[in-house]
């Protein structure tokens, strides 16, 4: 939640274990528009999401790192997911990470209850990148988020970060409009706390 400062946090989840992760890279790019706008900023990305275990629902205790990112949603005013196009929805390291948002049904906010949730998708070709976005955005739905009106698209096989991972103009722009709505939300609703609402 914003701190004192007034900091809205916002926490990214997503990327994939690829040695160079195009949805890892958008991910903390996403993050850091949004550490532009005023925010604090957490991550977990394909490296920690594949220690995840499967998720279930009356499996064992969950594991540190899972405890770690259900805190880190649960204190979260905005969430960022990413993810790439796995035959045509998010990719199953992504939807396990997600699945673990379960550990939050019966929060005060619970799931992703009263917070925006941007969504990046990184797949090889366009068809890929607006059903996958759909598909997150529905999952965002079942988990009570507000999916922001705009998402970010990449295609892999045609946009390309340059040698220090930059993305061209057309993407850097797209993740600012993101973290701009992502902040813009949180505004709000901190507004709205403050009145009592
Ligand atoms: C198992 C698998 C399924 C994929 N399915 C699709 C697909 O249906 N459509 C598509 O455009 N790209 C597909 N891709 C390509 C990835 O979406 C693309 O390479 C993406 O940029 C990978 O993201 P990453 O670099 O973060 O790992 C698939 C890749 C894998 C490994």
């Amino acid at each position: 939640m914003t701190d004192a400062t007034g900091a809205p946090l916002v926490v990214g989840i997503g990327g994939s274990t690829g040695a160079a992760s195009t949805t890892n890279l958008l991910l903390r790019r996403g993050l850091e528009a949004a550490e532009a706008l005023g925010a604090r900023t957490a991550s977990f990305t394909g490296a920690q999401l594949a220690v995840l275990p499967i998720f279930a629902a009356d499996g064992d205790a969950p594991t540190p790192t899972a405890l770690e990112m259900v805190a880190a949603v649960r204190a979260a005013d905005a969430v960022i997911i990413a993810t790439p196009g796995y035959h045509g929805g998010m990719s199953g390291l992504v939807k396990n990470a997600v699945d673990h948002l379960e550990l939050l049904r019966d929060d005060e906010r619970p799931y992703l209850d009263g917070r925006a949730v941007g969504v990046i998708v990184a797949a090889a070709g366009w068809q890929s990148c607006g059903t996958t976005l759909v598909s997150v955005r529905s999952a965002v739905h079942a988990l009570r988020g507000w999916p922001t009106p705009f998402g970010v698209t990449v295609n892999s096989a045609e946009q390309h970060p340059d040698a220090d991972g930059r993305f061209d103009e057309r993407v850097t722009g797209a993740l600012g409009i993101l973290a701009a709505q992502l902040m813009q939300f949180a505004g709000w609703r901190a507004a709205a706390r403050a009145a009592g609402r």
